[in-house]
């Protein structure tokens, strides 16, 4: 590897770093305990660590411009993971990320929610207490382990409300050989010690006077259900229907905590929905995709503002079904899990 020296990266134009180069500005950053949010690893595939390079980030690569409009292009938005560090830089970090901070915590309690689902509940050590707004996520550390020879970050929403500010709990499913689900699963046992850095994101509850409508799926379930714990006597208030897609019976989870949510506060309507339920469930619920199922439930759309959450199919066609009714981008708020 070429040796590139010493390079000196400014920092919002206040504070100036000087770091060996040759590493991707994201590492770079993240070696200085600047943290980036990057759901894919640095693949440049989730366009989440966009920053501003105002001088020295060379040319744009094709593999960003996917991930940027034509304003952020003109802007210099780049993608820090593509980014190399061979020169000095000046660069403009949102000033919310240098709030982020990185943390040890205790494995407290693992819980299986489904066969596939697990609830971690993650007692903070250093530092004891962590600020974020619902609907927020964390990026977890996945050390080495057996199979995975470089430690990653993942991306986990918070699904326990923040006045819980000792504690973060992760609702995580299990994907077939994906690197942090497996060591998850395999791996994490309670008492171990983890680590992970945030809070990100802007997914929180949008104070207006609007019904809501949150529509999530499988894991999609937790920022939703931060959001409803946070402040449910508000959210009954403005009335909302939160539609939860699974596949079958054994895919539901949380049912009871959101039963009793509805019984203290009635105007919280939990409406979950199977699309494939096996020949043995007993389920006089909804059927059908998700998506089906909000647009027959779901006449009228006006007044009302949306919260969808899970992966980017079901998303991308949730959107697509609420256009249809007439419902503007203003109106939407997401959280892809790429
Ligand atoms: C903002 C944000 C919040 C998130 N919150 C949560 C959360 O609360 N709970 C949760 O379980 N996950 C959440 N995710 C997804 C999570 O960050 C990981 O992507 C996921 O757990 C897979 O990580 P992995 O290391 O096990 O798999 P990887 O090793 O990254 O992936 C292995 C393979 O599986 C594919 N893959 C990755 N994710 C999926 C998927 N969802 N469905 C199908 N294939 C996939 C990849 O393309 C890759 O080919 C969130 C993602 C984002 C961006
Ligand atoms: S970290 Fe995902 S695109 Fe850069």
């Amino acid at each position: 590897m070429p040796d590139y020296g010493d390079c000196v990266i400014n920092i919002n134009g206040r504070r100036e770093i000087t770091v060996k180069g040759g590493a991707s500005l994201l590492a770079t950053l993240l070696g200085q305990k600047i943290f980036i949010p990057s759901a894919c690893g640095g693949r440049g595939g989730c366009g989440y660590c966009k920053v501003k390079v105002k001088e020295g980030g060379g040319p744009i690569l094709p593999i960003e411009k996917p991930h940027l409009t034509a304003e952020e292009l003109e802007q210099g938005v780049r993608l820090a993971c593509q980014v190399k560090v061979c020169n000095n830089l000046s660069v403009e970090v949102p000033e919310e990320l240098l709030n982020v901070h990185a943390y040890r915590a205790t494995v407290e309690r693992i819980t299986d929610l489904t066969y596939d689902t697990k609830e971690l509940r993650l007692k903070l050590i250093e530092p004891e207490s962590i600020s974020f707004t619902v609907g927020q996520y964390i990026q977890l550390k996945t050390p080495k382990y057996e199979g995975n020879a470089t430690p990653v970050f993942r991306a986990y929403s918070i699904s326990s409300p923040p006045s819980e500010s000792g504690v973060v709990e992760l609702i995580v499913r299990l994907i077939p050989n994906g690197i942090c689900t497996t060591w998850i699963f395999q791996h994490l046992r309670e008492g171990q010690e983890v680590r992970f850095n945030g809070p990100y994101g802007t997914f929180g509850l949008r104070q207006t006077e609007r019904r809501i409508v949150f529509i999530a799926g499988g894991s999609g379930f937790a920022p939703v259900k931060a959001i409803i714990q946070d402040n449910p006597a508000e959210i009954n208030r403005r009335t909302a229907k939160f539609f939860f897609g699974a596949k079958s019976v054994r895919d539901l989870f949380h049912v009871k905590l959101m039963q009793d949510i509805h019984a203290q506060y009635p105007r919280i309507e939990f409406i979950p929905a199977l699309s494939l339920p096996n020949p043995g469930d007993v389920w006089v619920g909804e059927e059908g995709l998700i998506t089906e199922v909000v647009d027959q439930r779901l006449p009228d759309a006006c007044a009302t503002e949306f919260y969808l959450c899970g992966g980017p199919g079901m998303i991308d066609a949730c959107i697509a079904v609420l256009h249809k009714k007439g419902v503007t981008d203003d109106f939407i708020f997401f959280d892809k899990f790429v």
